[in-house]
């Protein structure tokens, strides 16, 4: 498959260190130095549909398609207002999109996961042109009065359309279950028969046990793919990393020993967005102008679960 279409969105409302400072206790001192990160999109009056709606109809009108064109839709998401429909519904009701869609849940390498997805229908024969939707509010999931979560996290919506094509040159899928690394639980409906205890968490993580998973996976599957495609790292123009923490980035990029101009970053201004990081990336850099025709871009994304995955893709 190829990529025909991408969209990004991002809430209106952007809360700065300084302004979390004001009501936690942490500052742009503690939080910037350890994780890059000098302001977050955070949704307010928002929905989480809108934002979805809105990256979705920039990717199609790149690809000069409709909404009725699309015959196979994925939707990543971890949390959303809506438990049952899937999101994939609530954004497709509002579009006009009529065709076969799932809502896959695998965190922050979502995007990835959604494009194996995706090839394999094509693969199969059964699709033309594809959307992949991930949007994501994190926000709404950790305690703003844990300095440890809420500042690494910032909303968004990612989107790309496929077409048949060979562009997408290899991807790596790797599980090491380990849910209690981040993890957050919610409550459901009581009925007169549940006797046990439950009880609902914001969100909840082993911030440095992440950390190493997401250095070490991300580098070994980087590597590892490359070499599949009988590629060497010198070979590879855009390293597109999950936007988590500029300290895993770097250290990803040491681990790789190669130069910082080939890594594109908005974590800066945007944080953490989940599923939504490498597609909100992949827009802002397709948007500059930044990909040539036959360049090489290494996508590579770690989060809960622990899931990892990383994907070769030829623009
Ligand atoms: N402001 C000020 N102090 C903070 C803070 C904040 N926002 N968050 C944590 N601290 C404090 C802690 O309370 C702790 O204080 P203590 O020693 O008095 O108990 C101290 O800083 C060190 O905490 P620690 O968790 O050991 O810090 P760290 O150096 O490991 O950095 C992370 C914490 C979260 C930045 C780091 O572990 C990390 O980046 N992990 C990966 C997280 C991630 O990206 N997850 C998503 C992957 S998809």
């Amino acid at each position: 498959m190829k990529i025909i279409g991408t969209g990004s969105a991002l809430p209106a409302r952007q809360v700065t260190n300084d302004e979390i400072s004001q009501f936690l206790d942490t500052g742009d001192a503690w939080i910037c130095p350890r994780t890059g990160i000098r302001s977050r999109h955070v949704i307010s009056d928002e929905q989480l549909e809108d934002l979805a709606v809105e990256a979705a109809q920039k990717a199609l009108d790149m690809a000069g398609l409709g909404a009725k064109d699309i015959d196979f839709f994925i939707c990543s998401n971890v949390v959303s207002e809506h438990v049952t429909p899937g999101l994939s519904c609530i954004i497709a009701a509002r579009m006009g999109i009529c065709c076969p869609m799932i809502d896959i849940n695998c965190a922050c390498p979502g995007f990835i996961y959604a494009m194996d997805i995706a090839e394999t229908y094509f693969q199969a024969g059964k699709v033309e042109r594809v959307l992949i939707v991930c949007a994501e509010e994190p926000s709404r999931m950790t305690s703003w009065e844990d300095r440890s979560t809420c500042v690494l996290f910032g909303d968004g919506a990612g989107a790309a359309v496929f077409t048949r094509g060979d562009k997408l040159k290899a991807v790596k899928l790797n599980a090491e279950p380990a849910p209690d690394k981040i993890s957050q639980y919610r409550t459901l409906m009581p009925t007169p028969f549940v006797t046990k205890e439950e009880e609902s968490t914001p969100l909840l993580m082993q911030g440095r046990e992440v950390f190493r998973f997401a250095v070490t996976t991300s580098v070994r599957d980087i590597s590892e793919l490359v070499e599949r495609c009988g590629l060497t790292l010198d070979q590879v123009n855009w390293f597109m990393i999950h936007q988590a923490n500029m300290r895993i980035i770097d250290a990803i990029r040491e681990g790789l020993g190669v130069e910082a101009e080939r890594f594109p970053t908005n974590i800066a201004d945007h944080g953490n967005s989940s599923s939504a990081s490498c597609p909100i990336l992949l827009d802002e850099c397709n948007r500059k102008g930044m990909f040539k025709p036959g360049d090489v871009l290494v996508f590579s994304a770690f989060g809960a679960g622990l899931l990892s995955a990383a994907a070769v893709l030829e623009w």
